[in-house]
């Protein structure tokens, strides 16, 4: 029989300033040499430094990697894993968002294994454990890395993104390091973390702990990210959004995420462009094309989202108002459509075979076939101009 499968194992420190007790948390680990793997945008805003410093005053030696790019590729990961080596590093430390953290996972598979990260990464499904510590540290309010056993790296020569799982050890949130997130990647992000969080309530492994999860992230994500994205110094905001992100990335850890998802990876790969707009454009359409699968499910979401009910609608209902719901929060933060972009629909809908071959379509209750997936990608197009 198959049960449902809970995994709530990573201590997360959380509170404004925590990063100072990075370095004491590293040490309490007993490691002796960290490498701290980020990217140059992190380094810039001068977060990299909170971090390092924090380890210096714990007397944790380190070693620095900043060449994590978006979407990371196998190169990125091996380069970070020779970095460990050559520095005699004995702890990961990812510094930044999903690009950052899912390098040092991957990474310290590599370290550890000594393989190529395309030669584990290509193996897929694979959960490979390690004893190597990793820990994390988030830089936006979107991803949930942090907190999810997945690490997504691009592979160019397959022309695709490609997941690994594996454990990590601890990740320090603190919602100071948000403070200067640009209100682009406020919106982009703080939409990634609402399609993690209803994407995982609506798949076919969602479960208990998903939907709690799921729910207090949605809540907290419609009343929040208006505001983070409107008065980026906003405290509250800004510590309720990486709460947000944190909570659907528990949500999505175990149900995994779906169609929606599965267009962001399309999109990714073809066009480059942000995996949370990415995700953001996708999502009321992926919601609002399984809704009718799992009402109840959609009454959860649609009552998070703060939507009003009279208790007799219809999946396909709820889907519609879900959907109408996500796309006013969209433009209330600025989503452009993919026609602003210059995309033609014609270039949306030539993606339905990836979409349909892609693994998290596995996850949908609607099955994903090429033409499901093409339909799908025109109303993507057509319902958001
Ligand atoms: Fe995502």
């Amino acid at each position: 029989m198959n049960y449902p499968e809970f995994n709530v194992s990573v201590p997360v420190v959380f509170g404004r300033g925590a990063i100072a007790a990075l370095g004491e948390r590293v040490k309490e680990l007993g490691c002796k040499k960290a490498l701290c793997v980020y990217e140059k945008g992190v380094e810039g805003a001068g977060i990299s430094d909170k971090a390092l410093a924090s380890l210096k005053a714990a007397g944790v030696e380190y070693a620095t990697f900043n060449g994590v790019i978006s979407d990371p590729t196998d190169a990125v990961v091996d380069a970070a894993a020779a970095a460990a080596k050559a520095a005699g590093a004995d702890v990961f430390i990812g510094i930044g968002g999903g690009s950052s953290m899912d390098t040092a996972k991957a990474a310290a598979i590599a370290f550890e294994t000594g393989k190529a990260a395309k030669e584990f990464i290509l193996a897929r499904p694979i959960t490979i454990n390690i004893k190597t510590p990793v820990v994390l540290v988030p830089t936006t309010a979107g991803t949930g890395s942090e907190v999810t056993a997945v690490a997504i790296i691009s592979i160019p020569e397959v022309n695709g993104k490609w997941s690994v799982f594996t454990n990590t050890t601890l990740a320090v949130l603190d919602p100071e390091l948000t403070f200067t997130l640009p209100k682009r990647e406020t919106a982009n992000t703080g939409l990634d973390a609402l399609a993690h969080a209803t994407e995982a309530m609506t798949t076919i492994n969602h479960n208990i702990h998903s939907d709690l999860f799921g729910e207090a992230a949605t809540r907290k994500i419609a009343k929040w990210l208006k505001i983070a994205y409107s008065e980026p110094s906003n405290t509250e905001a800004r510590t309720e959004m990486m709460l947000a992100a944190n909570f659907a990335g528990f949500a999505f850890n175990n149900p995994i995420t779906h169609v929606g998802h599965a267009s962001a990876d399309a999109f990714s790969v073809k066009f480059h462009t942000p995996h949370g707009y990415n995700c953001a454009i996708s999502l009321p359409e992926a919601l609002a094309l399984v809704a009718p699968e799992l009402p109840g499910q959609a009454k959860l979401i649609a009552e998070a989202l703060g939507i009003k009910l009279n208790g007799s609608e219809s999946g396909e209902k709820l889907g519609a108002l879900i959907a109408d719901n996500i796309r006013q929060l969209m433009r209330d933060v600025e989503i452009k459509s993919l026609k602003e972009l210059g995309y033609s629909r014609s270039d949306i809908t030539a993606l339905a075979h990836e979409v349909a071959q892609n693994h998290l379509s596995d996850f949908s209750p609607v099955k994903i076939t090429d033409e499901v997936a093409e339909a799908l990608l025109g109303r993507i197009y057509d319902t958001y101009q």
